[in-house]
Parts: structure tokens; sequence; C-alpha cells
């Protein structure tokens, strides 16, 4: 058998290589022969733009991923990364500790809703996801409440692409490929309605009543049987979805009143993200579980984590002491260079008051972004901190199709954006300028133009 000869690189007008043979790689969430016949490469990024492999500047209006909230390539969290790995690469992450993790979870809790005061490293959103998933199923078993292992999610929920995640998230591609997920989930109606709520600045009015459907869920299956609900506090992925005002209040009420652990997915809305710490800061309802990521690490090295309320953490502490209290953890749970990152970009969060320029930047941000309500083709403009969500009306057979054009167009142009089928979703880093929103909305505002 001849070897495989290893793809070899050629070089980028402005001196990035670029390998000739873009195949091997099998892209996560892209369609992967659309984007191989016409590729996008970022070859670099510092603060607000990404270069390109041809050496163009491109305005990042999403965070990257929804995670680069102090912007790129930031100097403190650089330098950290490089002094960690030099330090030390890798501690094992059972029956083995480091300082750095222990400090981060310090400073986590420190920061986080008062009774959530215990942290669970992970290395992505979808992983911590799970981790929740599973400390609730088990948190009532060993209270003696084993029954209790029912899971409500949301229609229109996004919580990662694990098992568990996809199986409480409520978007059917996601979910339609992929067998009978896990058994015993149910969700709760999604929130978004154009007709009662169409153009809302901050939470709508309408729709806190849908959260009383968990009191017909309850009434089905008996809450003896429920382990716990999951929402995203701001749903992110599926087009940016604001709760109605007293919709999360009621859902804490009613999760309360019936046993039922309430889990705020925070992976997009943490770390200042609505100009608040976290979303439970920011609508005065602290969940049981939160799931965090992205901003977490400043996406510098992949990191997630669930904080859970001393109550669940406590009741695992029993027993023998030398028995392991959860069978549960990664290889790379804590892994010493995303601590690094992370504990860096708490200090850059801090020190900038970075989560505070968000809260002083959103009316700013608001006004800007419902300027293109009147556009061609925009059905709903939403938004609420530094988010927002433009809707367009799908063309007509082809969903989506609208919103990747608009997509591409931006991009030429030199400004990236989201898009979510025909949702345009826009998550700048927090350190973005007064100008910049202003060039964000402008080249967004011309590319529906072009594709009305
Ligand atoms: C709310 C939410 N939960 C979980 C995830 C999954 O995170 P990851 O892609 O890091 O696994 C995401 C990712 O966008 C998210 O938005």
């Amino acid at each position: 058998m001849t070897a495989k000869q290893p793809s070899t690189f050629k070089q980028a007008s402005q001196g990035a290589s670029v390998p000739n043979d873009l195949e091997p790689f099998w892209m996560p969430f892209t369609a992967n022969r659309q984007f191989k016949k016409s590729p996008r490469l970022l070859a670099g990024a510092k603060d607000m733009h990404y270069t390109t492999v041809d050496g163009r500047q491109v305005l990042d209006a999403t965070a990257g991923l929804w995670c680069v909230n102090a912007g790129h390539g930031r100097a403190p969290i650089v330098e950290a990364v490089q002094a960690q790995v030099e330090q030390m690469d890798y501690a094992p992450a059972f029956q083995m500790g480091h300082p750095a993790a222990f400090e981060l979870a310090a400073r986590l809790t420190a920061m986080m809703p008062a009774g959530l005061d215990h942290v669970f490293f992970t290395n992505s959103g979808s992983e911590a996801v799970d981790t929740a998933l599973k400390i609730a199923i088990a948190y009532h078993r060993i209270r003696g409440e084993g029954a209790r292992t029912r899971l409500i999610g949301r229609e229109r929920g996004y919580h990662g692409v694990g098992f568990g995640g996809i199986s409480v998230g409520g978007i059917a591609p996601n979910r339609k490929f992929f067998g009978s997920l896990i058994p015993g989930v149910d969700h709760l109606p999604h929130t978004h309605s154009l007709q009662h709520n169409a153009n809302t600045r901050g939470q709508p009015e309408w729709g806190a009543h849908l959260a009383d459907d968990l009191e017909r869920i309850v009434a089905l299956h008996d809450a003896s049987t429920i382990a716990a609900v999951i929402v995203e506090p701001v749903a992110g992925s599926t087009g940016v979805l604001v709760p109605p005002k007293g919709y999360l209040e009621r859902l804490r009420e009613i999760c309360t009143r019936h046993g039922i652990l309430l889990i705020f997915d925070e992976v997009i809305t943490g770390f200042g993200r609505l100009g608040a710490a976290f979303a439970a800061d920011y609508f005065g309802v602290t969940p049981d579980l939160m799931t965090t990521a992205k901003g977490l690490s400043n996406g510098t090295v992949p990191m997630g984590a669930v904080i859970a309320s001393k109550a669940i953490y406590d009741a695992f502490m029993q027993g023998p002491e030398g028995t392991i209290e959860l069978f549960h953890g990664y290889t790379y749970s804590g892994h010493p260079l995303a601590c690094a990152a992370a504990l860096a970009s708490l200090d850059v969060y801090r020190d900038e008051g970075l989560f505070e320029r968000a809260a002083a930047l959103a009316p700013y941000w608001e006004d800007a972004v419902h300027s293109l309500q009147d556009s061609a083709s925009v059905i709903d403009v939403r938004n609420i901190g530094l988010v927002a969500g433009i809707e367009l009306a799908a063309r007509e057979g082809s969903p989506g199709a609208r919103a990747f054009d608009i997509f591409t167009g931006c991009y030429e142009d030199g400004v990236l954006i989201r898009t979510t089928a025909d949702t345009v979703a826009l998550s700048p880093p927090l350190i973005v300028s007064k100008p910049q929103i202003d060039e964000i909305i402008e080249t967004l505002g011309q590319q529906i133009k072009a594709a009305a």
C-alpha cells in the first residue's frame, strides 16, 4: 500500500499558508461541499477584527461563535496561556489536582448569584449540558427520589450536540437524524410570536403564561417523575429569543413548588453578553444549576463549567469519605491551559469593566439594530444586552437562502455576521465601539437591501 501524500500548502497573497486540499476535514455544522468550492479562511485575529488568508480585515460582529467577549488576541490572556504551557502542560484530572482549577472555581463562585457555589469543569457547552442533566438525575436518586428521571427542555432550545443536549433541545434538524434520543423528555413551547411581539425592544410583554405549560406536563406525568427543566434564559442559536417579562420568574416558581431543578444554560448569556455577569443576575432569577462555556475562557482554550447549588453538592457529599461521589468527569476537566485562559479572561472582564461597558452600550445597540426594522424583507428585530436577532422573510421554497446571501455579502464587505435559518444573529465582542456598531449596521443594511 502506498502511503497517502500529506496535503501540501501554497502561499496566499499576504503570506498565510493555505492547504491545497480542503477535502479531508469534515467541517462541523457547515455545508462542506459548498464551503470547499468557495472557502472562507481566517488566518489571524486581533481585538475586533479577523484577518483573512488573503489579508483582508473582517470586523467580528459575532464574537467568533458568541465566545470572544473580550475581543481577540488579548495580551493578558495570550501571555497567561503561554506561561502556563511552559510551567505545566497537563495534570491528571482524577484523584489529582492543580492550583489554578481551585482558584478558578473560587473566582467563579464569587461571581455567581448567592447559592451557586460549586463548579464542575468540562471542555465545552455540550459537555456542560450533559453533565448538568446527569447531576440532576443523580441528585434525586441519592436523595431517595430515584423516580425523578424525566427531563424538560423547550422547543427551539439549543443545548449543544451531546445525546442529552439534543434530547432536551428543540431544533428539528439537530434531532431527527439521531434515532430515538434519550427517553423521558418533554418540551415546553417556545416563546417566539411575531403576532404578539414583533419588533419588541428588550423583553416582550406577551408570553409569560407560556411557562404555565410546565403545570400541564406536571399534571400529565406527576412531579415525582420529573428531575429538571433546562432552558436558555435568552435562546441564542435558534435566532435570539428574548424571554417575555415574568416568564423566567414563573418557571422558577413552578419548579420550586414541585421540587424540580431549574437549569439555566448560560453558555451564550454568561460573562457579560446581556450587560450583567450572567442572565441570572440580569433577570434576578437564580437556577439550581447553571451551564457555562464560551466566554468563560474568551474562546481561547476550550472550557465549560457547571455551577451547582450548595444543596446539590452537599447531597452528594454523603457516605464513606473514600467513596467517589460522582462517577463522571473528563480527561481534560479543569485543563491547566483552559484554567489559565479563564482566569486571565475574568481579570480582563473585571479590569476593563466589560460587563458594565456592555450595559452602557446596550441602548445605542438597540437603536442601531432597530434602525433595520423597515428594511425590505425584515419581519422582526429583537435585542437584549449586546445581542440582536434580525428575522427575514424566507425566500419562497428556499429557507435560509436569503440570510446566507446576506452572510456571504457581509463577509465580502468586511463584516462577519452569523445566520440561523433566516435570522441574522449579532453578538459583537463587548469591546465594540460605537463607530464599529455603525459599520456593522450599515454593511448589514446594504446587504439586506441587496438580498431583497
Ligand atoms: C446555549 C448553548 N448551550 C450549549 C452549547 C454547546 O456548546 P459547545 O458548542 O461548546 O458544545 C451552545 C453553543 O452554541 C449554546 O449556545
